[in-house]
């Protein structure tokens, strides 16, 4: 089992997409192991796009990130990181296939819906930037004996 960090930026917060994306996640069987609603202070934002700081974009999306509260959350499952990539398509929607979230519900790089972490060791650090451990539930749902086999 592998985790991965995703957030639902303000864009996907505005345009109320977060229910009908989360729809996505829960039916390809991921467990949703952590989640919660905040206004991300400014510090954790720039800590967490440390990676883009040279890039000429990098202002606009940690202000963009801290316009509104966003939904952080944990998913659990099989290769989590990289089924959560591939649901949602490229990082900009007009180049991101049809069927994938990007593909569906999106037209643009910067309000691009879901952030999700893009390996393993960045999503360690990631969940430990965003969440405490006592904040991750570790369970089984009924489904799940249903949805991977032993
Ligand atoms: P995300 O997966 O959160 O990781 C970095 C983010 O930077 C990315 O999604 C986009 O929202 C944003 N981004 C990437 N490239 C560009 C770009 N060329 N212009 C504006 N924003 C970008």
């Amino acid at each position: 089992m592998e985790r991965t960090l995703i957030i639902f930026k303000p864009d996907a917060m505005h345009r109320m997409l977060v229910g009908r994306i989360l729809s996505r996640f829960e039916d390809k069987g991921l467990r949703v192991v952590g989640m919660k609603l905040q206004q991300s202070p400014r510090a954790q934002v720039e800590k967490h796009y440390e990676v883009h700081k040279a890039r000429p974009f990098y202002n606009d999306l940690v202000s963009f990130m801290t316009s509104a509260p966003v939904i952080v959350a944990v998913l659990e499952g099989p290769s989590a990181i990289a089924v959560v990539r591939n649901l949602l398509g490229a990082t900009n929607g007009i180049e991101a296939a049809p069927g994938t979230i990007r593909g569906d519900f999106g037209l643009d790089k910067q309000f691009n819906l879901v952030h999700a972490s893009d390996g393993a060791e960045t999503a360690k650090a990631e969940i430990e930037l965003f969440f405490k451990a006592d904040e991750l539930v570790q369970y089984k749902r009924a489904g799940d004996a249903w949805i991977v086999s032993a």
